[in-house]
Formats: C-alpha cells, structure tokens, sequence
C-alpha cells in the first residue's frame, strides 16, 4: 500500500512511499481502508522537525494524525464494528475517558515515531474508532479527530457554553471556526479575531460569526469589551497563548472560562492573579480529549447534522501542497487530502 511518511526536516521530506499492507496482529484491532486525511497546525510541526520531546522517536513515521475511512477487517473480539462500517479515528489510539494519562500521550499518532493515518490503509484499536454519521461525507468526516474535538472540549466539555453567551475566539484556522460552529449551536454569541478583513466579511457572512476584531490592532481588546457592552467574554477559545493570553484577562466577564489550546503567539507569559481572582476566571489546558468525548460530539454532530467548513480539497497525489496551503495560512476552517475512490 502506498502512504506518505515524515523523512527529515521541511515539507519537501513529506515522502509517497510503499509499505506493505498492515496486518490485525490484535483481536480487537480494525483494518480500515482510509478515504480521507485532514491537517491541523501540530502537522506543520511535525514536518519541520519543531514537534519533539525527549525519548520522542525519529523519523520515519506515517505523517498525519486525523482519518476517516472504511472498515475492511475486523479482530476475532471487535463486536461494535463490521466490514464496511464508516468510521473515524481518535487522536491517541489509547485515551478511552477521563483524564489523560502519561503512559497513554505517547499514542498519539502521526509524531514523535507513532505512524500516523495519510496510507491507503491503517490497523487501528476498535476502542478507538467511532461510526461517521450518516449525513457526513468522508472528506467531512476526517475533520473532526482534532479540531473538532478540541473545539468541542473548549466550548462544551470544560467551557460550558450557555445561550446568549460570548464566546471569544482566535483567528480562523481549524480549531476557532469549529468552535463558533459549536458555540452558535449552543445558542451563544461569537467574537472572532483574524489578521484579514476579506476573512472577517466571509466568517461574518457565510458562517454566522457575530463579530469580528482585527489582532493586529494593538486595541483589540478594548475593541472586544466594546462588542460585549463593557461586560466582557464568557468563554475563550485560545489557540495564540503568549501576550494575548494576558490581554485576554481583562477582558472576561465575571466567572468566564479559558481554554489554554495553543501556542500560535509564544508558549509564555506573565499573568496577573488579580485579574483571575477578582472575575472568578477558570484556566483550562486543553489537551483534545478521550474517545468517550469523541463519541459524544458525533452525537451531537449527528443530532445537529453539523458539517464542517473546508477550505480546500487535495487529491493523494498532492499531500504536500495541502501543507504549504497550511503554511500559508491563507484557509478559512480544514484542509483536507482524499485517498482514492470517495464512494
Ligand atoms: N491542545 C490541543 O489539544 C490542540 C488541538 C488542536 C490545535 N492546537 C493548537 O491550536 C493552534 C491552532 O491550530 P489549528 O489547527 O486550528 O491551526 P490552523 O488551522 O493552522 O489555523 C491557524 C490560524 O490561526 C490564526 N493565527 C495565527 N497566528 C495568530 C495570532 N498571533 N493571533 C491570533 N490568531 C492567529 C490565523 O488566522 P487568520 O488568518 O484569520 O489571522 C491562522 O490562519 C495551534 O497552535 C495548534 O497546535 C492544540
């Protein structure tokens, strides 16, 4: 089978290559057939060498960490999945609920060694795969692993979202356009930063944002409190960290919940405590979240028939220029590569 594996450093390492067919070597492993692979910010890392921890193992490895495809065999135990089931994956192939553990971030697929999803076709645990609702295709439905998850986790599972809320988010990559799609079917408001009007007017017009505010405006903040008449946000979405974490304190509403995702501005900062104590803010890590979250935002993904918002699709073939189309950050929402027959 044919699949494309992380061999050094830069996007042009990104390498199409044979491996042989992957084998259930487990009774309760899957042989899925992927049809569809999406990208996230953590894979730019990993392509240019910038997503590593000590013992992390090198390249090469399957690149990408976010599939969905079809079910070709099932292990002698899995009873929840049978050939031809359309499923998805979980980003660590072991997080089953609750909290996190240590032993369980180093299955985290698509870095640090751990073969990821861009192959024809993958063994996965079944206990990590979940069934694609009906209404989605699969280049949709392989969007959800990362972003959608970690929305879902930011806005819902630790941000509690209510109605008429406002939910703060940053820029409009994967992650921030998932959250005001999940915020807005929580019945809250959205406040979206990004660098670029032309994207403000789209996020505006074509998916619903209430507002917009430019970060590059160094009033930004100020500019926030204005939308939320003086009141200040409720929930915040932040994928940037760094300076505009601590900006981002002043401008909470009484009891508004954090959820610390990313690093897009810089990984430190100094923080005032007053600013959290006097509002009564809650400040959550992210880290995605466990399989059984994952099952219940399909739920309601389903419920919802919620579809995501893709930039662009790139057919196998082109994989690296779905990553330099990242890079660019030109895309509004998911980028997305197709393997094969899509029926
Ligand atoms: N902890 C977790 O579980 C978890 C999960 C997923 C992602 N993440 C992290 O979250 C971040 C976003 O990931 P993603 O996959 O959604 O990225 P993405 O799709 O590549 O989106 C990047 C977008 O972020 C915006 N941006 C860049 N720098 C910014 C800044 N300084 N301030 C505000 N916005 C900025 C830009 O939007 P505009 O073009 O509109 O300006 C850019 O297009 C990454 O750091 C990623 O590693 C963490």
């Amino acid at each position: 089978m044919k699949c494309y594996l992380i061999k050094g450093q830069g996007i042009d390492q990104i390498t199409l290559t044979e491996r042989p067919v992957p084998e259930i070597t487990h009774d309760c492993d899957v042989l899925v057939d992927v049809k569809a692979c999406s990208l996230n910010y953590r894979d730019l890392m990993v392509a240019k060498g910038l997503y590593q921890s000590p013992g992390s193992q090198p390249p090469p490895f399957i690149a990408l960490s976010d599939m969905a495809g079809v079910v070709r065999a099932v292990g002698d135990k899995v009873t929840d999945f049978k050939p031809g089931d359309r499923v998805l994956n979980s980003p660590l192939r072991h997080w089953p609920a609750g909290t996190l553990r240590s032993a369980w971030i180093r299955t985290f697929v698509g870095a640090m060694g751990v073969d990821g999803v861009l192959a024809e076709q993958i063994v996965y645990p079944a206990d990590a795969l979940v069934k694609v609702p009906d209404h989605l295709s699969f280049t949709e439905a392989s969007t959800f692993t990362v972003a959608g998850l970690t929305a879902w986790a930011a806005v819902v599972t630790h941000g509690k979202a209510k109605p008429g809320e406002w939910v703060l988010l940053h820029g409009t990559g994967g992650v921030s356009i998932f959250a005001a799609q999940i915020a807005h079917a929580m019945g809250a408001r959205t406040l979206m930063t990004t660098s670029s009007d032309d994207k403000a007017a789209v996020v505006k017009e074509r998916y619903g944002v209430t507002a917009t505010v430019n970060y590059r405006d160094s009033e930004w903040p100020q500019k926030v409190k204005e939308i939320t008449n003086g009141a200040g946000v409720d929930v915040i979405v932040d994928v940037v960290g760094g300076e505009t974490l601590a900006r981002s304190l002043p401008i909470c509403n009484y009891g508004a919940r954090i959820a610390v995702i990313g690093v897009l501005g810089g990984g430190d900062v100094t923080l005032h405590i007053r600013d959290l104590l006097s509002h009564q803010v809650q400040l959550r890590g992210i880290y995605m979240e466990s399989t059984e979250e994952l099952r219940a935002f399909m739920r309601a993904v389903d419920y919802l028939k919620l579809t995501p918002v893709i930039d662009r699709i790139f057919p196998f073939e082109q994989a690296q220029e779905a990553y330099r189309l990242l890079e660019s950050q030109k895309h509004i929402g998911k980028v997305v590569i197709t393997i094969g027959s899509q029926g």
